[in-house]
């Protein structure tokens, strides 16, 4: 088999074999293949598109170039949550005791968050004394006993995906849906779930702009998710204003505490209830997502959700006492409060301006092995739809620094307040199953 036939055939519009696509991601992982030849075959797939099988073929094998994790000694089905990445995504952190409190194993390996802000890991890690090194065999001791446990991500997961990801990001290829699909869903069949919910983030601070890009990938990670034996729905929700009220590592996991006690924002806990439904019913805790979201809420109401994510910090080394206080998380030196400029309504807070503010302050990662500082971040007081006065405070910025024009700076460009009332935000636009 040559690379050579493979490109030429997928450049004129031919679906390639699963053989040929195995020599491809073998032979790429190993680096028996040039990456100018990766990256051509990479630019046909961006034009000619890859049938269902095409995709399903490519992600197996990016599943498999490199460990695939066993989670099977670990009791029930196991379910596994995705998001696209948004900014003060918060629900990871409410999801997990959440589902967990009805019984349902989750089982987590995560990754550091680049860019905008932390990931759940980081945010985990603000708790005093949180640890995610946690071993193999107490891992699933953890979530067999407590139905959860969060860790570092360790061994040679998708090198494969690691690859190909840093070379269309260089070659104008990222934005393929067949790629993108493939890429997040060998990463989730290699972390070794029965089933899978993705959350497809749409609007100004995702990845996908549009709702009808959102819903294109959606369906066709559904359907590699089916086509290599696992149950997956995509939730489409919107990412044009930030999820919940705080962007920030410790402010998320306040945040967190809050919604777990019935106290959270509107938005996170619906956000966190519909997820976390379908969640319940793939692992067959419910037979409809009406009556599992009723389940969650009771383990709201009745204090469970938060006793699991209590237990969950204690086992995993954290001071548990932060559900009940939360003054024991890093707090920033100063809280700076930003004023609307005019009254009105808010018509936008525009998600990625945000997210990049909070990563002015610190909280975010600009490269792999920066430091970011797990106390700063953002608060809304106000969301799109609400109404302010002029001076009235729109949000709180929570900072290590005195000076802060460069943030306000953005912030003035992703907020915009005008005279007449708009339109509530959607937050869940669809559901794909
Ligand atoms: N996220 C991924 O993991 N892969 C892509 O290709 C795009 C976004
Ligand atoms: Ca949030």
């Amino acid at each position: 088999m040559r690379m050579y036939d493979i490109i030429e055939k997928k450049r004129d519009g031919y679906s390639l074999t699963k053989k040929e696509i195995d020599f491809f991601v073998q032979g790429y992982t190993e680096g028996l293949i040039p990456d100018y030849q990766a990256s051509a075959l990479c630019m046909a797939i961006y034009f000619q598109g890859m049938t269902e099988e095409e995709r399903v073929y490519l992600t197996m094998a990016m599943a498999h170039s490199g460990d695939v994790i066993d989670l099977s000694r670990i009791e029930g089905v196991k379910v596994d949550k995705h998001s696209t990445g948004g900014v003060g995504d918060t629900t990871t952190l409410v999801l997990a005791p959440l589902v967990a409190s009805v019984g349902v194993p989750f089982a987590k390996m995560s990754g550091r968050g680049l860019g905008h802000t932390g990931g759940t890991i980081d945010k985990l890690e603000s708790i005093p004394g949180f640890s995610v090194e946690v071993d193999q065999d107490e891992f699933v001791r953890l979530v067999n006993e407590n139905k959860l446990a969060v860790v570092g991500q360790s061994g040679n997961l998708t090198p494969a995906d690691k690859k190909l990801y840093s070379l269309r990001d260089v070659t104008a290829t990222i934005s393929s849906i067949p790629l993108i699909a493939s890429s997040i869903m060998s990463k989730k069949l290699a972390a070794g779930a029965d089933a899978i919910v993705l959350d497809v983030k749409t609007g100004s601070g995702a990845f996908m702009k549009t709702k009808e890009e959102a819903v294109k990938l959606a369906r066709a990670m559904v359907s590699i998710g089916k086509g290599a034996g696992r149950e997956t729905i995509a939730v489409i929700s919107d990412m044009n204003q930030p999820l919940g009220r705080a962007i920030g590592n410790a402010l998320e996991v306040k945040e967190a505490i809050d919604t777990l006690q019935g106290k959270g924002p509107e938005d996170l806990t619906e956000l966190s209830l519909v997820l976390g439904s379908h969640m319940v019913v793939l692992a067959g805790k419910a037979s409809t997502p009406e009556e599992g979201k009723k389940k969650l809420q009771e383990n709201i109401e009745n204090g469970k959700a938060l006793e699991v994510f209590r237990k969950f910090v204690q086992a995993q080394g954290g001071d548990p006492r932060v559900t009940e206080d939360q003054s024991l998380l890093p707090e920033a030196k100063y809280q700076l409060p930003y004023m609307a400029k005019k009254s009105g309504y808010i018509a936008e807070i525009t998600a990625d301006e945000i997210g990049t503010s909070a990563m002015l302050l610190g909280a975010g990662r600009t490269t792999k092995e920066s430091a970011i500082d797990l106390s700063v971040g953002i608060v809304l007081h106000k969301k799109v739809g609400e109404f302010v006065q002029k001076g009235e405070r729109i949000l709180t910025i929570h900072a290590n620094q005195k000076e802060v024009q460069e943030v306000e700076a953005k912030l003035d460009e992703s907020i915009r307040i005008q005279t007449e009332q708009p339109e509530i935000p959607v937050l869940i636009y669809d559901i794909v199953y």
